[in-house]
């Protein structure tokens, strides 16, 4: 299985460091000898070797701030679109910043890539938040996979999980921590940390968006609530139609109180069917300390699955990462290659 990774940034590098250690077993327990036939990244330059790329020189190469062009290789002239049409690979590993308002770039890297021949895996929400229905189609068309197990609670099983694990179940709701930055603002902030010397330990240990904004304003966990919605219940609705309240609003002094009261607040995100239509939300919620969601504390992610055959099934894990949501491409990639 050849490999092109686009955007070459936490995600990338993750999922790169997984390869490498987990390389001999990967091997050994699947048979699965994956090569990374390329690495195009806006900012670090690109490299494209038929023969194969260097892991770990290339990650060397991207910690230090050195040109990935200089690696074994050839350098393809142009954008993104251009290194896909020259690359000769069976997956993108499309893993560039998310805009949660137009889906682009990645939208286009999806259908470039698909429309070449390749499966695709992204971590990048705003294709598939904005996008899904068309860019599943175009897959269908082409007989090829398009996985996103990252886009929603990272490597933690979500995706995956009730699309096959929970298959035959009929889903009623969806509803949890969906957002690891803001979760671990609103735990240190009850701690006694400012809100803005949270977010900043958020951003160094990775776990913000490159944009805090999406994160502190709920769009993060908003663009989640909008795949779950599109790829589980069928809806239409884009990212903004759906209500959407962050957590900029929460002072200290309503953390106290609400904490006098016996409560939390915490981020939630949420869709379920009301008469049949489909409901999405995502708000800061009061939630008893006495509720499982109280308990979940820092960037750790937790969601409800309420379905029809077991009732409520709730999975507990981290929600970002480097290694964690590099974890989820892994998993997509084991799935492509059919070893599982
Ligand atoms: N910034 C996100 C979070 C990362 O904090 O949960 C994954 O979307």
């Amino acid at each position: 299985m050849r490999l092109v990774f686009l955007g070459f940034g936490t995600v990338g590098q993750g999922l790169a460091e997984l390869l490498i250690e987990k390389k001999a077993e990967l091997a050994r327990k699947y048979g699965f000898k994956p090569t990374v036939v390329g690495i195009a990244d806006m900012l670090k330059g690109n490299v494209y070797n038929p023969n194969g790329i260097n892991l770990q020189i290339a990650l060397a190469y991207a910690k230090a701030g050195k040109s990935l062009n200089k690696l074994t290789g050839k350098s393809i002239d142009g954008d993104a679109l251009a290194f896909i049409k020259q690359a000769k690979a069976d997956v993108l590993l499309e893993a560039t910043y998310t805009d949660i308002k137009t889906g682009e770039p990645a939208t286009k890297h999806c259908r470039a890539a698909l429309n070449a021949g390749m499966h695709v895996v992204t971590t990048n929400k705003g294709p598939v938040a904005l996008n899904y229905p068309a860019l599943q189609r175009l897959a269908g068309r082409k007989k090829k996979k398009f996985l996103f197990e990252g886009t929603v609670v990272s490597g933690t099983p979500m995706i995956n999980l009730i699309r096959t694990t929970l298959a035959g179940s009929a889903i009623t709701e969806i509803k949890g921590i969906l957002n690891g930055t803001t979760n671990y603002i609103l735990t240190k902030m009850e701690e006694g940390m400012t809100y803005d010397a949270a977010l900043t330990k958020a951003q160094k240990l990775g776990y913000a968006e490159a944009v805090p904004d999406a994160d502190v304003l709920g769009w993060d966990a908003l663009a989640k609530v909008t795949i779950l919605a599109g790829v589980f219940f069928g809806a239409k609705a884009k990212p903004f139609d759906y209500s959407c309240k962050g957590i900029t609003k929460i002072t200290p002094q309503m953390i106290t109180k609400a904490k006098k009261a016996g409560k939390r607040f915490k981020l939630i995100g949420r869709v379920w069917l009301k008469d049949g239509k489909v409901k999405a939300s995502v708000g800061p919620q009061q939630v008893p300390m006495t509720h499982p969601l109280a308990g979940v504390s820092g960037a750790t992610n937790a969601v409800t699955v309420t379905t029809d055959t077991l009732g409520d099934v709730t999975v507990v894990g981290p929600g970002a990462g480097r290694v964690e949501t590099g974890y989820s491409m892994l998993i997509d990639l084991l799935h492509i290659g059919g070893v599982l």
